[in-house]
């Protein structure tokens, strides 16, 4: 592993939780931090990458030497990740909410004697998943990560193939396990050769090592 084995590579990575308005002063969020995804940015800088950033709304400062584009919304994030493109490896560390509120209201909802608001939905897109399936400017490397409760690595395995993406980043968030919002990770890697269980670590020593496989991928 050289000192700057990723010089001249351009990747993209998303982090962070997404804020979904249900009204001008209120919104659905996650308790996502941004700390695995900020953590892999910067080993990938470290690795000699032009980084681009894109994050939600994160309660870790971005990595310095990015170049950080700040997003609220999953809609936001998909323009802000397609006018990103073409890079050679995109990495998906964001928790994208799934839903957005189709009925925000622009004005701020009142407390009223007629009754509850009823929120109603629409389906976010799916970034990671839109990317891994292009066909012209699909970058060579696509990563997503995978948040499991249970049967994780069956759960990634399934997870990789919807998608069509060539590696995910399987963790364990249950909250017994302190991962999500906490500074250690276990992680399991899918790649095309199957399922390899890392030891618990640090998230910036997984995030050297990701950096590291990534490297030797782009080769
Ligand atoms: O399907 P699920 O949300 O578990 O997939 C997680 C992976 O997909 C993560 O890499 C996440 O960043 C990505 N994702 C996305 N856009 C969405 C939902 C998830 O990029 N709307």
């Amino acid at each position: 592993f050289g000192p700057k084995p990723l010089a001249g590579k351009h990747v993209l990575v998303t982090s962070g939780p997404t804020h979904e308005p249900i009204d001008p002063v209120r919104y659905i969020a996650n308790r996502s931090s941004g700390a695995q995804g900020t953590a892999l940015a910067r080993a990938l800088i470290a690795a000699g990458a032009r980084v681009t950033f894109v994050t939600g709304p994160a309660d870790v400062a971005p990595p310095s030497g990015a170049d950080v584009v700040a997003v609220q919304t999953a809609q936001q994030m998909h323009d802000a990740v397609h006018a990103a493109l073409p890079a050679d490896a995109a990495v998906f560390a964001a928790a994208v909410a799934d839903w957005r509120v189709s009925s925000a209201s622009d004005r701020k909802l009142k407390k009223s004697k007629d009754g509850l608001p009823v929120l109603e939905f629409a389906e976010n897109p799916d970034i990671l998943a839109g990317v891994a399936q292009m066909t012209d400017t699909r970058p060579a490397l696509v990563v997503g990560f995978a948040a499991e409760t249970d049967d994780v690595e069956a759960h990634a395995t399934a997870k990789r193939a919807r998608k069509g993406c060539d590696w995910i980043v399987a963790n364990d968030v249950s909250p017994e396990t302190g991962i999500m919002g906490g500074s250690e990770n276990a992680v399991i890697l899918i790649t095309e050769d199957g399922a390899e269980t890392w030891p618990r670590m640090s998230k910036q020593d997984v995030a050297t090592r990701l950096a590291e496989r990534i490297g030797n991928r782009l080769v």
